[in-house]
């Protein structure tokens, strides 16, 4: 079957997540690092139990909520001038180092991106990297009143750009994400960023790597990505093999 769109996931897989470190740090000190791990952690946590409980709220509160609780459990107030700065830079998190490359690479292909973001949240995100044109069309969730990994959140697909679930390669880092778009039906790419990193010696890890360990690896629920590839570069002869239609 022919490839007739390529989809992205938006958090972890376009952007960096890890890209409010440096904010984080200078707002929490010597506590930065934990926060935008745990921070991360708790909102898709959130996001799935808000799913699960029937209790949707966008994505824009989730995370406010993931950062509150996040702060709170490390010592720090969540004061307005640690978290609006915080949030704000959600709005505006740096691109993974190879994207806009991997994305000029594939602009005569149809692009888009699925993600869990609020529509506000994501018109921001890629007005503020530049990349708004390079898309056929940002799908948020909130069509759906859910998030992903439900299906509904990938049946939006289909209804915004007119391609069957198997002429879609769907792209994400999230290894949820990947089983969950298997699942409903997409042939899938796995971005696997922590692709060749190696196992922890003992017990005394960091946050990041204890993030990386949680999230970085292929998840066990029976349901596997077509192609695993390290960067977002190695999609555009992956589509090329694979003979996608522009
Ligand atoms: C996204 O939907 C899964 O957070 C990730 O962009």
């Amino acid at each position: 079957m022919t490839i007739r769109a390529i989809v992205f996931d938006a958090y972890g897989t376009l952007y960096d997540v890890q890209s409010v470190r440096s904010l984080a740090t200078e707002l929490c000190g010597g506590k930065g690092e934990l926060v935008t791990q745990l921070w991360r952690l708790k909102q898709l946590e959130y996001s799935w139990l808000r799913s699960l409980m029937g209790d949707y709220e966008d994505f824009w509160p989730v995370t406010r909520a993931a950062l509150e609780f996040s702060l709170r459990s490390v010592g720090v107030e969540p004061d307005p001038s640690i978290c609006d700065p915080l949030m704000h830079k959600y709005l505006s998190l740096d691109l993974h180092d190879e994207a806009r490359q991997a994305l000029d690479q594939m602009s005569e292909h149809k692009l888009a991106i699925l993600s869990n973001g609020s529509p506000m949240m994501l018109d921001a995100l890629v007005v503020s990297s530049g990349v708004a044109d390079l898309f056929t069309d940002i799908i948020s969730v909130d069509r759906a009143k859910a998030f992903k990994p439900d299906p509904a959140c990938y049946a939006l697909v289909e209804v915004a750009l007119g391609v069957r679930p198997e002429e879609v390669l769907f792209v994400s880092s999230n290894g949820f994400d990947v089983a969950g778009a298997k699942r409903f039906g997409f042939r899938v790419a796995w971005i696997e960023r922590a692709q060749g990193m190696l196992a922890p010696a003992n017990s005394d890890v960091g946050p990041a790597e204890f993030y990386r360990l949680m999230r970085g690896g292929e998840e066990q629920l029976g349901h596997q990505a077509d192609h695993r590839v390290a960067r977002l570069t190695e999609l555009a002869p992956l589509l090329a093999r694979l003979g996608a239609s522009s």
